[in-house]
């Protein structure tokens, strides 16, 4: 069979790594892919944008394309997968009107208010006076989010009731995100532990697949500008069985019965940013409507099963008889960046030692995201360049054989966080 990725990041390499390796899958097609896909002569990159909708359709048809699946956001918000339907292609990722779960926070947090999914407290505005009247109210820290897809962007976190105001001015007044920031929801501060929790759904059952954790500030200690996500490691320690099965039943299940209580069936990736808080009491930050970049590298790094089948399967709405299988051991990985990150990240510099995947170890992997090969070397071309992936029996020997391979990489300039599952390894020694 074939499969058809659309997407360019690590999580779309990582896909592709994963999807080749079915006994069903004779060719992986990535739309557009990057270096390291293109790389690999089992994955095939096509030249076509990923919001370049009708000529994705043109290209699942006249390859025959038996599966689709849809990396980003953009896409899934654009509709990509009703009109994938309405032209009689298979694909994997949720509808328009589902994938505003994470596409508009205000939907999402009326959604969750409706559905009595727990959260943080919340107002949403479009008027400035309004919306400054409430932070006044309300004090800081305080939490301000443009409605609309910000890559990763449209969060302020703010310690003084002065940043929330020059937020909201730069959304509202400023225009700083068009349109996607016309409309801010503004939030109660948590704290606690944050856990990335990504499930499949056919828009009847769901798979879980297994915890991880992101690091999304750019430096080491959780310092610095928030990123797409630095590093991320699964199994994430803090999800005990107990705590698995109440986020199932406090936030997933209660979502996907949400949705078809609205008349809006949710099928594809459903991640729940969630955080846990001392006393293991959830509350969602958010969800996304995809999987997570960098939490996907980790996680398939140790999914056993035949992913291509379980993605079928879901996209045949049938997956209830699959279950998922898991390497015991831990995942991490690395992201390392480009210099300047994530303001203006600087592009064409070669990457030297950057391929360690034709040596035949199973258990480590460079995944590619803003990469290019030109002339057979790999340049950088975007602000997260790869994601540098180990496992281990445990999380400790995952950290060092990482840290290991990444220091064996470098182009100009580059960037990594030193301590990516420092915290969580800090924490399991002090139980210990
Ligand atoms: P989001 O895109 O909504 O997940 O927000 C991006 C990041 O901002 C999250 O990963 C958290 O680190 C932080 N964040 C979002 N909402 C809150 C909140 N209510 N309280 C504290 N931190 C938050
Ligand atoms: N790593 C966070 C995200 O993919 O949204």
């Amino acid at each position: 069979m074939k499969a058809l990725i659309i997407g360019n990041g690590g999580r779309e390499h990582a896909l592709a790594w994963k999807i080749k390796q079915s006994p069903l899958v004779k060719k992986v097609f990535v739309a557009p892919g990057n270096g390291g896909t293109d790389l690999d002569e089992r994955i095939e990159n096509i030249d076509i944008a990923v919001n370049d909708i009708n000529k994705l359709v043109l290209f699942a048809k006249k390859e025959k394309i038996d599966l689709t699946i849809i990396g980003p956001e953009v896409p899934l918000s654009e509709g990509i997968v009703d009109i994938f339907i309405e032209n009689k292609l298979k694909v994997f990722g949720p509808r328009k009107l589902a994938a505003q779960l994470e596409s508009s926070k205000d939907f999402a947090k009326s959604f969750m208010e409706r559905h009595k999914i727990p959260t943080a407290k919340y107002k949403t505005f479009t008027n400035i006076k309004d919306a400054h009247r409430y932070i006044k109210e309300e004090g800081a820290p305080i939490v301000i989010k443009a409605d609309g897809l910000a890559a990763g962007k449209g969060v302020v976190v703010a310690m003084t009731v002065q940043e929330a105001l020059l937020a909201v001015d730069s959304m509202l007044e400023d225009n700083l995100f068009g349109d996607a920031g016309a409309r801010v929801v503004i939030e109660e501060f948590l704290t606690g532990e944050e856990v990335s929790f990504i499930v499949i759904c056919d828009g009847k059952s769901i798979l879980p697949l297994e915890s991880s954790q992101d690091h999304k500030r750019l430096l080491d200690s959780d310092l610095g500008p928030n990123t797409g996500g630095m590093g991320a490691y699964s199994p994430a320690p803090i999800i005990t069985p107990e705590l698995h099965r109440k986020i199932m039943s406090e936030v997933i299940e209660p979502t996907t019965e949400g949705m078809k209580k609205d008349g809006i069936e949710f099928t594809g990736f459903l991640y729940a940013g969630l955080m846990i808080d001392k006393n293991n009491d959830i509350k969602t930050l958010e969800f996304n409507c995809r999987m997570g970049d960098p939490e996907t590298q980790p996680i398939l790094f140790r999914l056993k099963s035949d992913l291509f089948e379980i993605l079928l399967a879901a996209a045949n709405r049938n997956i209830s008889n699959y279950k998922a299988e898991w390497d015991q051991g831990s995942a991490i990985t690395v992201v390392i960046a480009a210099e300047n990150y994530p303001n203006q990240p600087k592009i064409n510099d070669e990457i030297f030692n950057h391929n360690h995947n034709n040596n035949n170890n199973d258990n480590c992997f460079i995944f590619h995201a803003g990469t290019v090969l030109k002339n057979n070397k790999i340049y950088s071309a975007g602000g997260r360049v790869l994601g540098v992936t180990a496992k281990g029996n445990s999380l400790k020997n995952a950290q060092e054989h990482v840290y290991n391979l990444v220091k064996n990489i470098s182009f100009k300039g580059m960037q990594y966080r030193t301590d990516i599952a420092q915290k969580a390894l800090k924490k399991s020694s002090e139980r210990s």
